[in-house]
């Protein structure tokens, strides 16, 4: 590993006063924020206080995202702001995709940093926060990638003491023509079948009830040992005395198979939700995107998910303006909300990024055109959910209790389909955060859900809560 060749002499730290203290932003998707709570874990086990304010840490870290180039800018913007805060004995360290995508660039670009590391080294941290400690400034973590080990650390700090995420499967071998993150994250490999089991074992032991199952291609998982596949593991979390929700994001079409619907079909704690990003409706886009399914794949896929025994909620991700797509392409995929009929699309133009092959790619499409198709098709969707939600009123749902909102005088519930729920109770007590309850849906939005509480076992007291419904 790289150190830069700058380990001229010690240099002393100056650290705020109450010790070792850091601040840490995340940017980018849900692998990213658990793997900032991994690394929170690890730095307090080292003895590192987390402080809520640049201003107030020794340490500033920043967990980068480059999937698309707006998050790249971001992270080139708040760089940018490091620097009004040089001379005052702060250390800075980039994490994530940025820091393994621009490598030993950002100490050029920005020389007050010290720690550049992506996301297949952070399991040598301690090591990398002794040299940071001991005054090196080029510190790196970027040859690790084609690594088979993976990040387990029994010192994550979950931000939510009842909804907690499990990494299952690092990095990505798909190397679809778009994307970064299979030189970002590197080399995919699962973890085996037992950690995750006890890792689940000790969440749920902790009071953890709701568990999400991560990967970048979360039912790529393969147990290493070869002991359980991917629904084995989702049937078996779920059995866990304490587990009443197990979820998992995201999915690939091409290793979905049929043994995942059976599962949810069979079991009521596995939620009834599955992301299935498709990307493009059209197989001609498909191929160029090196996405290795037809239309009709996918199509297949999604028949299995809606014969399953239980209604199972679908969303997506879907890319426009990819390279060559032309209006027929694009209405191939307008015409899949129509088909599958999905909950929730996250949509995105397309954005080239640097070393991956559709950079290269003749007929790129005009950004004015990419604008155009992608606000039809967030049109498109957004008309669908307005009448897709009106399914569930009448229906009663089980929610776990998130949040209270004082200003309506309502309740903030998620369902298993993970749909936000506002709901109210005639109760003059509040439910305590991460209870169940079940709720009357009496109203719906497009992205969201209003009900009446009909049965909330869970109560704590005002002063506990120190919330009064208005
Ligand atoms: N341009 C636009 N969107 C992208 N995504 C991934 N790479 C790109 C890119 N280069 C989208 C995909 C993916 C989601 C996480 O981000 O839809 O599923
Ligand atoms: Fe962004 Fe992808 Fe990295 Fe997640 S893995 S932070 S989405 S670039």
């Amino acid at each position: 590993m790289a150190a830069g060749g700058h380990g001229n002499g010690v240099e002393s730290v100056v650290m705020a006063e109450s010790g070792k203290t850091f601040y840490i932003e995340t940017f980018g998707c849900q692998m990213n924020a658990h793997d900032s709570e991994k690394v929170i874990g690890t730095l307090e086990h080292e003895g590192y206080r987390r402080v809520e304010t640049e201003e107030a840490a020794g340490l500033i870290l920043y967990n980068t995202c480059c999937i698309r180039d707006k998050a790249e800018q971001k992270v080139f913007h708040r760089l940018n702001e490091y620097k009004k805060m040089q001379g005052e004995g702060k250390q800075f360290g980039v994490l994530g995709c940025v820091a393994q995508q621009e490598g030993n660039r950002i100490f050029e670009k920005a020389p007050y940093v010290s720690l550049v590391s992506g996301s297949a080294s952070y399991r040598n941290l301690p090591e990398m926060l002794v040299r940071l400690e001991a005054g090196e400034k080029r510190i790196t973590g970027l040859d690790d990638r084609q690594t088979e080990e993976t990040f387990d650390t029994e010192f994550t700090a979950r931000s939510n003491p009842h909804r907690g995420y499990i990494t299952i499967i690092e990095g990505c071998d798909k190397f679809c023509s778009y994307c970064v993150v299979p030189y970002t994250r590197g080399k995919e490999r699962s973890r085996s079948s037992a950690s995750v089991l006890a890792e689940a074992a000790r969440m749920a032991a902790q009071g953890f009830t709701d568990v999400q199952l991560l990967g970048q291609n979360v039912n790529s998982y393969r147990d290493p040992l070869g002991h359980m596949t991917f629904a084995e593991v989702l049937r078996a979390i779920a059995d866990l005395p304490g587990i009443r929700r197990v979820r998992f994001t995201t999915s690939h079409p091409r290793d979905f198979t049929r043994d995942i619907v059976e599962a949810i079909s069979d079991v009521p704690a596995i939620c009834d939700h599955v992301h299935l990003p498709v990307q493009s409706g059209s197989t001609a886009v498909l191929k160029a995107m090196q996405r290795e399914y037809s239309r009709e794949w996918y199509l297949e896929r999604i028949a299995w998910i809606k014969a399953a025994r239980r209604e199972i909620s679908m969303t997506t991700d879907i890319i426009v303006g990819f390279p060559g797509e032309t209006e027929a392409d694009f209405d191939q995929t307008l015409s899949l909300l129509d088909v599958v009929g999905y909950d929730a699309v996250f949509a995105f133009g397309y954005s080239p990024r640097p070393n991956t092959p559709a950079i290269g790619m003749a007929e790129t499409v005009p950004e004015d055109v990419k604008a155009a198709r992608l606000q039809r098709l967030l049109e498109a969707q957004r008309e669908r959910q307005r009448t897709a939600y009106e399914r569930h009123v009448g229906q009663v749902l089980e929610v776990m209790v998130e949040g209270y909102n004082r200003q309506r005088g309502q309740i903030t519930g998620r369902s298993s389909q993970n749909k936000t729920v506002n709901f109210t109770t005639t109760q003059p007590i509040l439910p305590a955060l991460g209870s169940y309850g079940h709720v009357r849906v009496t109203q719906a939005y497009p992205n969201s859900l209003v009900g009446e509480a009909v049965h909330v076992p869970h109560v704590v007291g005002l002063a506990a809560s120190g919330l009064v419904m208005a």
